[in-house]
């Protein structure tokens, strides 16, 4: 039997305009956790994840895309015959904006390979990676792919190279997960409408979240986590324009601000899915969390903005 693991991501700041060209800022997020396994099978390709459990052909259509992946990589190594069993683990639940179908279609990738003892290159992950993420996104800027591939905090510019950098600041995140699905493809499509629709405005909003995360960027740098939470309370009146937030975010973006956090938005896609808040302190952390559990937030966790092997705690 072989496995592989990858983590999730949390958007710091810049999803959405992130797909219009404009920088954002995602670090990995260790708690979230996806295991595959990988041994031989009796017969035929046996899948076992939550969502499913049965022959690989007969999957629902919500795991289309991994079904794809799974055919497109055995069909690379010339495995199409194989019979395998694939067991697939994760601790977060599915699109809630922690970027678990690019950490899926990673450790899979991975699995595979190494099942069948095959030198797997960085840039052909990536590009198995990309596969499911079209499928799943429709359109995506690629800043998952990036930050599973990576392990490290990234400034990430579509069609640049990717920026790792360390984030090493004074201050907590608190994760929230709202307890519904987030809705990636179809946020990506309203904020798309919303600019055919308004051009002047929507091109503005875009670009105001650009520079907004160019200043986090120098903010971290600078070790200012009050001007990152400003920072991050302004994206997210602009992501509310633009029609991605919902009651629900709003209602946990408030019940953060009105707890003491420097900050809060939502992370990801958007219309569900998480949100996060920056916090002075483990201690205000703590308080936070405990407001958030009570105003009908599903999970949280806290990470400390530092160094790598710091950033999750929770
Ligand atoms: O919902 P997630 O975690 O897949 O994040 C989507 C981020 C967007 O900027 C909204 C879309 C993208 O492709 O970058």
């Amino acid at each position: 039997m072989v496995e592989a693991k990858a983590n999730g991501k949390i958007i710091l700041i810049g999803e959405h305009s992130v797909v219009y060209g404009e920088p954002a800022i995602a670090l990995p997020f260790l708690a979230a956790k996806i295991k595959v396994s990988i041994m031989a099978s009796d017969f035929d390709i046996i899948l076992d994840s939550d969502q499913y459990q049965g022959s690989l052909d007969k999957a629902p259509s919500q795991l289309k895309g991994l079904t794809l992946l799974i055919n497109k990589v055995l069909t690379t190594l010339n495995k199409e015959d194989s019979n395998l069993y694939i067991k697939i683990e994760s601790n977060i639940p599915s699109e809630r904006g922690m970027g678990s179908s690019a950490a899926v279609a990673a450790a899979t990738v991975k699995a595979i390979y190494r099942y069948f003892k095959k030198d797997l290159q960085i840039d052909v992950l990536s590009d198995f990676v990309d596969f499911l993420e079209k499928i799943v996104h429709g359109n995506p800027s690629g800043i998952d792919r990036a930050i599973v591939i990576n392990k490290k905090p990234i400034y990430y510019t579509k069609d640049e190279p990717i920026k790792l950098f360390d984030i090493d600041l004074n201050a907590y995140l608190v994760v929230a997960d709202t307890g519904k699905k987030g809705k990636t493809k179809i946020a990506v499509s309203k904020v798309k409408d919303f600019i055919n629709n308004n051009p002047k405005r929507g091109e503005k909003i875009i670009k105001d979240l650009g520079a907004m995360t160019r200043e986090a960027k120098n903010s971290i740098k600078d070790n200012d986590a009050t001007n990152l939470g400003r920072l991050m309370n302004q994206s997210q009146k602009l992501l509310n324009e633009l029609g991605v937030s919902n009651a629900r975010i709003d209602n946990l973006v408030k019940v953060s601000i009105d707890s003491g956090a420097l900050g809060s938005k939502l992370t990801g896609g958007g219309l569900g899915g998480c949100i996060i808040s920056l916090c002075t302190s483990k201690d205000q952390a703590e308080i936070i969390e405990a407001a958030l559990l009570k105003n009908g937030a599903y999970n949280t966790w806290i990470m400390k903005m530092s160094k790598e092997e710091d950033l999750n705690e929770g």
